[in-house]
């Protein structure tokens, strides 16, 4: 049994990775729960799951300290994922990570960590987790040292997918030679067919998703397409990919999880049901997949398919990130903190919704940038960003 600690427990990814763990009580068990407040709530799924509490703004450090997990899903929300994904790589622990933040604020560190403790950073992300699915292949670097795997003669061989894929040596999905592209899919959000003037949208307009249930700040965020564009960061650093060879594109259906393109021109893609608890579960079961019982893709009764180009002058955040992405640094650990500050101001009133990115483009601008590889240089940008957010005035 893999007994996982969950991160973020009350939160909407915690809610359906709980949700995993109760459907495969023989595989999954729960070593630990943190939350930040909602202490009734973990309560109970404490006792549901016999499993020890965190609360308070330190309960995710002090749950990978005291507890002994096989995995840490980290899903609590901003930089505060940050520290408790680093305690977990310190101990040797593989990280299931939502907290995309982490990876936008501190991404070459995380990594350069984690690769230095042999440590596992498996996506939950339901696009990383797509690409992460189409890079199961045993192709890519390393390949020529396995045994042929398939074609003629295959049914002579021993099983090679689901349970007992863990007895073949990991080929490793980070920097293959084979891949040219990765295409994000991005659903577009509550706003892509208008209103064309979008200075005057409403906290609850841009709170109401079209397809995904999230936590308030991610919905924000996605309604601004800044979420796809700390989603390039994500992939840059999970898959070891530069940000100038991952693309976006519009898919309102969200059937489509995400895409890679191959040297040879082949392009594979993971199909599903909008659901989160498919992406969880598999960061969880990992190379092995379980059964599930949930809705299942029926293509001949979707009616279309559909994909377009992102408008990049009404969701100037995709630009922003880039931008950000090639200056390097710490400018991206200023974006995700600046983002962090105004998407509160929004929903507080405080900030018109097209001052969202005007307000983190300015933030990125004025703060210096340092070299991302310490965690003091990493608080450095983010204190920077926050006060620079803090300050801004239209
Ligand atoms: N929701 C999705 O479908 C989705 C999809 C992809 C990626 N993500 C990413 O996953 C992360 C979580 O998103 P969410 O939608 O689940 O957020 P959410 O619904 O707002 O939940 C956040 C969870 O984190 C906890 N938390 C916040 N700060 C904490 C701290 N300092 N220490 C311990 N726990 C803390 C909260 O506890 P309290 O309830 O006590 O405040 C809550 O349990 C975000 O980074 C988001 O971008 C989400």
């Amino acid at each position: 049994m893999k007994r996982i600690l969950i991160l973020g427990a009350t939160g909407s990814i915690g809610t359906s990775a709980c949700d995993v763990v109760r459907t495969h009580p023989s595989d999954f068990g729960i070593a630990g729960l943190a939350v930040r407040s909602n202490r009734e709530k973990a309560e109970a799924l404490g006792r549901e799951f016999s499993a020890p509490v965190f609360c308070g703004e330190d309960a995710a450090a002090r749950a990978v300290a005291e507890t002994d997990a096989d995995l840490v899903l980290v899903s609590t929300v901003g930089l505060s994922g940050l520290a408790p994904t680093l305690a977990a790589i310190e101990k040797g622990v593989d990280v299931a990570l939502a907290t995309k933040e982490v990876m936008v604020a501190a991404g070459e560190l995380v990594c350069a960590r984690a690769e230095a403790k042999g440590v596992k950073i498996l996506p939950v992300d339901s696009e990383h987790s797509a690409i992460f699915q189409c890079l199961q292949s045993f192709g890519g670097r390393g390949a020529t040292a396995l045994p042929d795997i398939g074609g003629r003669g295959a049914t002579a061989l021993p099983d090679i997918g689901g349970r007992g894929a863990t007895a073949l040596p990991d080929v490793g999905w980070r920097g293959r030679r084979d891949v040219s592209r990765l295409i994000l899919t991005a659903s577009g959000g509550p706003f892509l067919d208008g209103p064309d003037d979008l200075s005057s949208v409403t906290p609850e307009q841009a709170l109401n998703h079209p397809r995904w249930k999230m936590g308030p700040k991610v919905t924000v965020d996605s309604s601004t397409m800044m979420n796809k564009g700390f989603e390039i960061l994500e992939a840059r650093w999970l898959f070891d990919v530069p940000a100038d060879r991952i693309d976006v594109v519009v898919h309102p259906e969200s059937i489509v999880h995400s895409l890679v393109e191959f040297t040879d021109g082949a392009t594979l893609a993971q199909l599903s049901p909008p659901d989160m608890r498919v992406p969880i579960q598999y960061a969880f079961s990992w190379p092995d997949r379980l059964p599930a019982e949930r809705a299942r893709l029926d293509l001949a009764t979707l009616s279309s398919l559909t994909f377009r180009a992102p408008d990049e002058a009404r969701f100037p955040a995709l630009r922003l990130v880039k931008d950000a992405a090639r200056a390097g640094g710490t400018k991206t650990a200023v974006l995700s903190a600046a983002d962090e500050v105004a998407v509160a101001r929004f929903l507080a009133g405080e900030i018109c919704y097209t001052d969202i990115v005007r307000l983190v483009e300015a933030a990125v601008d004025a703060a210096p940038d340092l070299p991302c590889d310490s965690i003091e240089n990493i608080l450095a940008a983010d204190a920077a960003g926050r006060k620079l957010a803090k300050e801004w005035n239209s």
